[in-house]
């Protein structure tokens, strides 16, 4: 029988128990700011913070204490400041914030996701507007100084873009300020998620150039301002594509939905291949468990490779980023 003796020796039981209370903390620290503020400062009082922003002291405390215990942060009493690690959880906050706020109940209802039974309908639930925040962060360092490569590349002015899966909006946001005379389109299936991205593009002043639509990525029918999208981008969003005779029947289908886009840009997360278990990066894991319960295909590069030229497209390039969830940006045109 075990006694309480033991505890002592749970060292690995309290390490990653320890860890995921911190990852709660840490998505928390993020989003109401504090992750900035302390780097702003370099140091802060937890009680004062706490006053300032309209905080529990307690409860704030309690969370700044979740991230001393990950090494997130130094605590003396009330004393916070940054370890040598704080700057690496920083940049990663978002991936934390996908997890525990965007697909925290995904995760809880494991149990029951795994039955076969429970796996019909809309057996899941995830917190759509959230996942688009944490992906707006995500992209800045997964994705977008290889998306700009791409889009400095373009040999033509783009004059309108459609931007599939948008979440937030905010890869539109960007585009119509690089491109001042260029249109956007917006589409995605989550009204919850466009409600934000069309109130955040009002404040940075593009309601006049930019609209969101609801609708299903792999069900459009033609629009004439489809017709004038020169340019297509499916960020993060790309995986629902799949498996691969729906990707190909879809990527198919947009050439004809679009029919005078010149570049289709293409990025996103790829399944790990021959990764051990103990060796996986942050977030790849979260991914693909995630995704893995949800029911979802998740292709490798080399899978997506192989449907473009099948629905009509060429595979101009193919920025191998390989960031946390092996990351791929394909530049496809029309054959
Ligand atoms: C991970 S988020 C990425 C958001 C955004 N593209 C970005 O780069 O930040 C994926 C988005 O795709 C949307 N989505 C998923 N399946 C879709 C579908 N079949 N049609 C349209 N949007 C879809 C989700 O609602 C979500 O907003």
């Amino acid at each position: 029988m075990t006694t309480s003796m033991d505890a002592a020796g749970w060292t690995t039981a309290a390490r990653i128990y320890n860890s995921a209370v911190a990852s709660w903390a840490i998505a928390a620290a993020w989003e109401i700011g504090a992750l900035d503020e302390l780097e702003a400062a370099g140091v802060l009082d937890s009680d004062d913070y706490a006053l300032s922003n309209g905080l529990n002291p307690p409860a704030t405390l309690a969370m700044f204490r979740a991230l001393s215990s990950a090494g997130v942060v130094h605590r003396d009493g009330t004393k916070i400041t940054p370890t040598d690690s704080f700057q690496e959880l920083r940049q990663t906050a978002s991936l934390f914030h996908w997890l525990v706020r965007g697909s925290a109940e995904l995760f809880r209802q494991m149990p029951s996701v795994l039955r076969e039974e429970n796996r019909v309908g809309d057996f899941y639930r995830r917190d759509p507007a959230a996942i688009a925040r944490a992906c707006k962060d995500i992209s800045t360092f997964c994705y977008d100084p290889w998306f700009w490569r791409a889009m400095d590349g373009l040999d033509f002015d783009v004059r309108a873009v459609a931007d599939l899966g948008c979440g937030s909006g905010e890869r539109l946001v960007q585009i119509l300020r690089r491109y001042p005379a260029a249109r956007g389109i917006g589409v995605d299936i989550a009204a919850e998620s466009l409600a934000v991205a069309a109130q955040d593009a009002a404040a940075a002043g593009l309601a006049d150039r930019l609209t969101f639509t609801v609708g299903d990525m792999l069900e459009l029918a033609p629009r004439p301002e489809y017709a004038e999208v020169d340019v297509l981008t499916c960020f993060m969003a790309g995986h629902d594509f799949w498996p691969r005779e729906q990707a190909v029947r879809a990527l198919a289908r947009l050439r004809e939905v679009f029919p005078n886009v010149r570049r289709f840009l293409i990025g996103d997360a790829t399944r790990s291949v021959d990764v051990p278990d103990t060796e996986l990066r942050v977030f790849t894991l979260g991914f693909e468990v995630g995704h893995d319960l949800m029911g979802d295909f998740l292709p490798t590069a080399r899978d997506w490779e192989s449907v473009f030229e099948p629905a009509g497209w060429r595979l101009r390039h193919t920025h191998r980023i390989d960031m946390v969830a092996n990351e791929v940006i394909f530049e496809l045109d029309r054959i």
